[in-house]
């Protein structure tokens, strides 16, 4: 009997959640409203109490935190080569230059040993990924940026759940940007939150938000900035509401999944496995790094004809040709452009079972085994 097809992702959506969905579709209110006024808390809840606002996307809240932070052209802001080109192309549309400095190739994510070589005095912001949900370390980070008077856009689009010494990512630092795609470990199909460092800022935060429009009293309404049109549907936030409920369990099951990798995954076929962290990541995804002599393209192809999904997370930002035309090029971020050549997302997703993970070991092992032979 042949299996049905396992993706790399897939989410989780409870009976309660499709109901209340269903619900705000029949309620006559389904653009932003009561449940995104909702969402809004509960996410302030999961951040510590911080403020909290919804937005479409993971994208148009780090284009926003950079607006709030000031940044525009004439700046530079740091972030990691190795990310989804969002996390650049932010920085290019509000006009500033992104600076990538290479990434650590145990952790993946941006080598903060590198970091403070790549500050010049038109440097106004660091942008660090969580990629595959395990946390760039916060101490050094936030040492760094005290030290030498930058902002941080903490670009945790992968890391709601995620936790640094015991605290929840998003509870502390500075702006705290999260992605609810439908691929993320919380989704609301497309959405994101921003986490604001002070509560001065919602006004400022909610104009960026919806086209620079304030509204007071019955009538009143004024446009003294140039806003976008980034706000969550109560179509979506109801969906993040049925999801954040299911927050914990999601993350232990995760974590429990990735364990079993760990236990199952041949140590031989000469992969890089992710750093074993059952502490502080939320397993966003569980990542190999395919040996030298393997083509990824392969690999992929071989895993669909056994009907397993393998999605590809990141290629080196700074090697497309949009960057490329600005000046960067091949060589200068050589563990970001290696691991994005080779890297590849075995499934992960809460609703996986034990023996799917066997099953993606087992067609690893025979693939790689004959083409490591060849
Ligand atoms: C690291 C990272 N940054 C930014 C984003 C952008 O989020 P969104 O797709 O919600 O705009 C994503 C989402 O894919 C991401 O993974």
């Amino acid at each position: 009997m042949t299996q049905p097809f396992l993706p790399f992702t897939r989410p989780s959506i409870d009976e309660e959640t499709i109901a209340g969905v269903v619900e705000v579709l029949r309620s006559g209110w389904i653009t932003s409203g009561p449940k995104v006024k909702e969402f809004e808390a509960s996410l302030s809840a999961c951040c510590g109490g911080r403020p909290v606002r919804s937005f479409n996307s993971g994208t148009a809240t780090l284009e926003v935190a950079l607006r709030l932070a000031g940044v525009g052209p004439g700046h530079e802001v740091i972030t990691t080569p190795l990310s989804w080109v969002a996390t650049a192309n932010v920085i290019l549309e509000v006009g500033a230059r992104p600076v990538f400095v290479d990434v650590d190739p145990v952790t993946r994510n941006i080598d903060l040993d590198r970091l403070e070589a790549a500050i010049t005095p038109a440097t106004r912001a660091l942008i660090p990924v969580d990629l595959a949900g395990l946390p760039v370390d916060r101490d050094r980070l936030y040492d760094i940026a005290q030290r030498r008077g930058l902002r941080v856009i903490e670009d945790a689009a992968q890391a709601f759940g995620s936790r640094w010494k015991g605290r929840t990512i998003g509870s502390f630092g500075d702006f705290v940007s999260f992605s609810f795609h439908a691929n993320k470990n919380i989704t609301t199909s497309e959405g994101g939150a921003l986490v604001l460092p002070d509560a001065s800022l919602i006004p400022a935060c909610e104009k960026l938000r919806l086209q620079g429009v304030v509204r007071t009293g019955e009538d009143g309404m004024e446009v003294d900035t140039l806003g976008g049109k980034f706000n969550l549907t109560d179509v979506a936030a109801r969906i993040g509401v049925g999801q954040l409920r299911h927050l914990d369990e999601f993350t232990a099951r995760r974590r429990e999944l990735a364990r079993l990798y760990f236990e199952r995954f041949d140590r031989d076929l000469g992969c890089e496995l992710p750093v074993a962290d059952f502490v502080n990541s939320n397993w966003h995804m569980f990542q190999i790094v395919l040996p030298p002599q393997v083509k990824r393209g392969d690999f992929i192809a071989r895993m669909r004809e056994a009907g397993i999904g393998v999605g590809v997370h990141y290629p080196a930002i700074h090697l497309f040709s949009l960057y490329r035309n600005l000046g960067f090029r091949e060589g200068q971020f050589p563990h970001a452009e290696r691991i994005g050549r080779a890297i590849a997302t075995l499934p992960l997703f809460p609703a996986m079972t034990d023996a799917d993970v066997d099953r993606v070991c087992a067609a690893s092992r025979a693939i790689l085994r004959e083409t490591l032979k060849k």
